[in-house]
């Protein structure tokens, strides 16, 4: 009796500790790396002066990191004799972009703290100061993230939503990562900042009826039906480098770039969050500063589980 009490003791215990690794917190570098908050935070600020693009494709970088496999900097490896990275799958070719400014951020980290901070943290830290350097409010970043050993180029093909997705497959593919129809609506608005290629939104202003109809024809001239596949626009029209609630506002009248932007404000149930949001910046900030960090804790490796990363781009 008194060893059955008493290994059921144990294993409380231990399901507790189990639970304290798994999880992350603001002060898991505050003894290793003192200054890594401040370092990061310049590093981004001065990405983003030289170009203020990159404050959105930094955020974006976190955002696709996150929806494989957990945040765990698989995004980050390239390709090589053992790995299959993530970087040529179909949402991320061509596309993602800000490796060489991560690299940047994390030989500054790694000159004031060798060996300490993983890559997966610094994406979302960097992810932070972006919205930050481009007018969005802050919040505390949880840390604690460990880098994985491999990619998955199959998780990036299937996991990351596709801007052709209808509001129910956009609600299936972040329901399927623990975030709910709210977290997406509210982490959509990511979409203030940033430019998109033409093959991402052709079908949109060509085909669709969800669109304001001289929004559309303005698109046109640098999205041409069967060509300029590269060609970029804002997917904000009115103030792409300003993270603010101007998103919300373009969707209510049809001024959404892509499909799966529009969705969001088509008469289903998405609508009333929309209205929320466009009539009030404070709610949007608010709402997205807590979506953020529970995207960032999405499946992370914690405790001896994976490794911190020396270089990004691969194992080590
Ligand atoms: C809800 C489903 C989402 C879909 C379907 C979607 C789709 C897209 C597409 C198609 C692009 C343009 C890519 C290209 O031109 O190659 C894009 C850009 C972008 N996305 Fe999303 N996205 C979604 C959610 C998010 C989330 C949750 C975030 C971050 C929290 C985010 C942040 C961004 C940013 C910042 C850009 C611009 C990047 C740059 O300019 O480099 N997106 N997204
Ligand atoms: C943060 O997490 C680490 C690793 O799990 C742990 O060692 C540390 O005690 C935690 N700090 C707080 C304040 O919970
Ligand atoms: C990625 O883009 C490159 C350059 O445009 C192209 O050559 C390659 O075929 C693409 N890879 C995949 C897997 O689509
Ligand atoms: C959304 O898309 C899925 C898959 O393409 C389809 O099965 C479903 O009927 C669509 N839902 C609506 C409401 O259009
Ligand atoms: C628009 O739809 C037509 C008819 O379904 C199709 O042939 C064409 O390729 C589509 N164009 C774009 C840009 O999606």
């Amino acid at each position: 009796m008194r060893t059955r009490v008493l290994s059921a003791c144990i294993a409380l215990i231990l399901l507790c500790l189990s639970k304290v690794n798994g999880q992350l917190n603001s002060t898991y570098y505050d003894s290793t790396c003192p200054s890594l908050l401040s370092t990061v935070k310049a590093a981004v600020t001065a990405a983003v002066a030289k170009e203020k693009r990159m404050g959105a494709s930094l955020v974006r970088l976190h955002f696709h990191d996150c929806f494989v496999n957990g945040c765990d900097g698989s995004v980050l490896l390239d390709d090589s004799s053992t790995i299959t990275g993530e970087k040529t799958a179909g949402p991320n070719n061509n596309s993602l972009r800000g490796f060489d400014v991560v690299d940047t951020i994390k030989s500054k980290v790694e000159a004031v703290c060798s060996g300490v901070v993983s890559c997966a943290d610094i994406l979302a830290i960097a992810a932070r100061d972006s919205v930050i350097a481009l007018g969005g409010r802050t919040w505390t970043v949880q840390l604690g993230r460990r880098d994985s050993l491999t990619a998955s180029l199959s998780g990036a093909n299937s996991k990351i939503p596709a801007p052709t997705l209808n509001l129910s497959g956009l609600i299936s593919a972040f329901t399927a990562q623990g975030l709910s129809a709210k977290d997406m609506i509210v982490l959509s608005g990511a979409h203030t900042i940033g430019q998109a290629r033409c093959t991402t939104f052709r079908s949109h202003i060509y085909n669709e009826t969800n669109i304001l109809s001289s929004f559309a024809t303005s698109l046109k001239a640098n999205c041409p039906f069967s060509s300029g596949d590269d060609n970029l626009s804002p997917l904000d029209l009115q103030t792409p480098t300003t993270f603010d609630n101007k998103y919300y506002i373009n969707l209510k009248s049809q001024k959404g770039l892509l499909h799966s932007d529009q969705e969001l404000f088509n008469g289903g149930s998405a609508d009333s969050q929309v209205t929320t949001y466009s009539n009030n910046q404070a709610t949007f900030f608010s709402d997205f500063a807590t979506s953020m960090v529970k995207m960032g804790n999405i499946n992370p490796l914690t405790g001896s589980s994976g490794e911190v990363r020396t270089n990004c781009r691969k194992p080590n």
